[in-house]
């Protein structure tokens, strides 16, 4: 997608050592290009969501074992530091299944060889094709997406179709053209008139940084709105429809995605709005059946919530908006159950939220031995 008018991915290799990404803590203020070229660059970079989104974990982790290859080719003991790499990597961040197939891809990969010196290349060649996956994956959802904001636009005769989104589940948080924002990009591109309103998703404020930003580059017409402006909007037929992302939906269908997600859910139930949620297939964890008991969520550090950063004039600020002393809660994630999801949209088609409707696009998970 584009930045500047210019085409951009989230995640490129710069040399063989050097693994080149969006600093995403400083958009929408300063493009800031971050060179990860050890390890632990990856460790930080992914939990202190210098990349942050489902999908751009996964391909971010698999990177970092690719240069965490070549770090234990330097190593007396190639297994233990790979296998060690690998401990830390599934360590970073907990709700995502993303960066656990990723992981689990280039692990398989790079056992498939015995020969030392093939393991890394091995590894980078994992890497890169699940990049390239992940953007024939997010382009087919925009498709599927497509044919349901066509549909409404026809019944609006020419009047923009208002989508609400939450989080950024958009090209920044994928690898190109976003989850959620694919079907977007792709009226929008089509000639259909849209228009985004964009939850603005306390406390690290995706939705205002990022959704807004990446929108904006590419000409979507979109309004930021606090995170509980929602309902009100529903309430008087300002939205036409949801599309939320995911970080795990689980075989039934319900929905693990950033938090406040599952309150959008119910007021679109109350007031008749489809609720979409657009995921990937790497996004879809067949192991596990119940949500809200088998889905760790993230707690992150109450700080993000304590203070909120944004751009004085000159440089990013940090400034305190709750008395110093008082605890705060930081829960990063909640589970939309898959009663409220109208339907998910997949890179395979659309489908119902749950086992029947996944299995009729996914019928290999059959047999599976869950
Ligand atoms: O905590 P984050 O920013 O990694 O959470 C991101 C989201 O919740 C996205 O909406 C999600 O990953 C959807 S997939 C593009």
């Amino acid at each position: 997608m584009k930045i500047k008018g210019q085409h951009h991915q989230t995640i490129w290799l710069k040399d063989e050592r050097t693994v080149q990404i969006f600093d995403q803590r400083y958009f929408p203020h300063q493009i800031v290009i971050e060179d990860l070229t050890k390890l632990e660059d990856f460790e930080v970079a992914i939990t202190d969501m210098h990349v942050r989104g489902a999908p751009l974990i996964g391909v971010t982790a698999a990177y970092g074992l690719y240069i965490a290859a070549l770090e234990a080719l330097e190593q007396q003991d190639f297994d233990t530091y790979f296998t060690n790499a690998v401990k830390r990597l599934r360590k970073t961040r907990p709700t995502a299944v993303d960066l656990f197939h990723a992981i689990e891809k280039v692990v398989t990969t790079v056992n498939s060889t015995e020969e030392l010196k093939k393991k890394s290349l091995l590894a980078l060649e994992a890497a890169k094709l699940l990049a390239e996956e992940s953007v024939v994956s997010c382009r087919s959802i925009g498709e599927h997406g497509l044919k349901i904001i066509k549909e409404i636009a026809s019944r609006k005769k020419g009047k923009p179709v208002n989508i609400l989104t939450h989080c950024n589940a958009g090209w920044i948080a994928c690898i190109d053209y976003g989850t959620a924002t694919a079907p977007i990009y792709l009226a929008h591109d089509a000639g259909i008139p849209v228009h985004v309103w964009v939850d603005e998703t306390r406390p690290r404020n995706q939705g205002a940084n990022l959704t807004a930003f990446e929108l904006n580059e590419h000409g979507v017409p979109h309004t930021v709105i606090t995170d509980n402006a929602g309902g009100h909007l529903m309430q008087h037929n300002m939205v036409d429809m949801v599309i939320v992302g995911t970080d795990r939906t689980t075989r039934q269908g319900d929905v693990a995605n950033k938090i406040g997600t599952y309150l959008k859910a119910l007021a679109a139930k109350d007031n008749n709005v489809s609720f979409y949620v657009a995921l990937p297939s790497s996004s879809i964890d067949w192991n596990v059946n119940d949500g809200l008991t088998e889905i760790p969520i993230e707690q992150r550090n109450p700080d993000e919530v304590k203070y909120v950063h944004g751009w004085d004039g000159e440089k990013l600020s940090k400034v305190l908006i709750t008395p110093k002393d008082s605890p705060a809660a930081n829960y990063g994630f909640d589970v939309t159950p898959a009663r409220l999801v109208t339907g998910l949209i997949t890179d395979r088609g659309i489908c119902e939220a749950s086992e029947e409707g996944l299995l009729s696009l996914f019928p290999e998970k059959n047999e599976s031995d869950f």
